[in-house]
């Protein structure tokens, strides 16, 4: 397989590679062919909460194996076009008077144009509030039927946060844990959807 980009060696005390991420996706995809799984972790977050809970989503998803690429990006750096591209979308928005983000919702609705053709992809949702009734719950579940009308497979889960992660006011240990895990079981999941 031809490779599209050319690599471009800099020589400063020895020679080093400047590779680019998409660079970096051509020569895994060049290595491993189809048998990389790759993931989208989406979110969007004004004062960092969510923000802080993505990239523990990211840590988990990254943590089972060497073929699981995660893309970690803010839903304003998120190209609609690109979600068939991946196996697994995950979608994290703050909790906004009992459901998501404008700025979430806005991506869901551009995501029409791929209506019918993300069936089998996985899916998941996590959400930040101040309150512990104050609606996370209800964000999480709204952000799944959308993911579900796409055809997309959801996990529950039978222990921790049922639905999806949850963050109360400040993350503590214990709700990041619960990130963790969940991303790992999203890139577990997407394993199994592969086989
Ligand atoms: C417009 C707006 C609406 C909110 N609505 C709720 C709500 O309904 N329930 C709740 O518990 N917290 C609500 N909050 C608080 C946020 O959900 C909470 O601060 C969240 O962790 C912010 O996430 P971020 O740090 O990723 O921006 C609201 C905040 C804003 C700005």
């Amino acid at each position: 397989m031809k490779l599209k980009h050319s690599f471009n060696p800099s020589v400063k005390d020895g020679i080093f590679f400047s590779l680019t991420s998409d660079v970096f996706r051509e020569i895994v995809t060049h290595l491993y062919g189809d048998k990389i799984s790759r993931i989208l972790v989406c979110y969007y977050s004004k004062t960092e909460t969510t923000e802080k809970m993505a990239e523990k989503v990211r840590e988990g998803a990254s943590s089972i194996g060497t073929e699981t690429e995660v893309d970690l990006r803010e839903v304003g750096e998120v190209d609609v076009e690109s979600i068939p591209n991946y196996d697994a979308l995950v979608l994290g928005s703050p909790t906004y008077y009992g459901g998501p983000a404008a700025q979430i919702k806005e991506l869901i609705d551009e995501s029409v144009t791929h209506h019918g053709n993300l069936e089998g992809m996985v899916g998941g949702a996590f959400s930040s509030s101040s309150n512990t009734a104050g609606g996370n719950e209800t964000t999480i579940i709204a952000l799944l039927e959308a993911l579900l009308i796409h055809g997309m497979i959801i996990q529950g889960s039978a222990k921790g946060d049922h639905y999806g992660p949850v963050v109360v006011g400040s993350p503590d240990e214990k709700e990041l844990e619960q990130c963790k895990k969940y991303g790992a079981r999203i890139a577990e999941l997407v394993e199994k959807v592969r086989d």
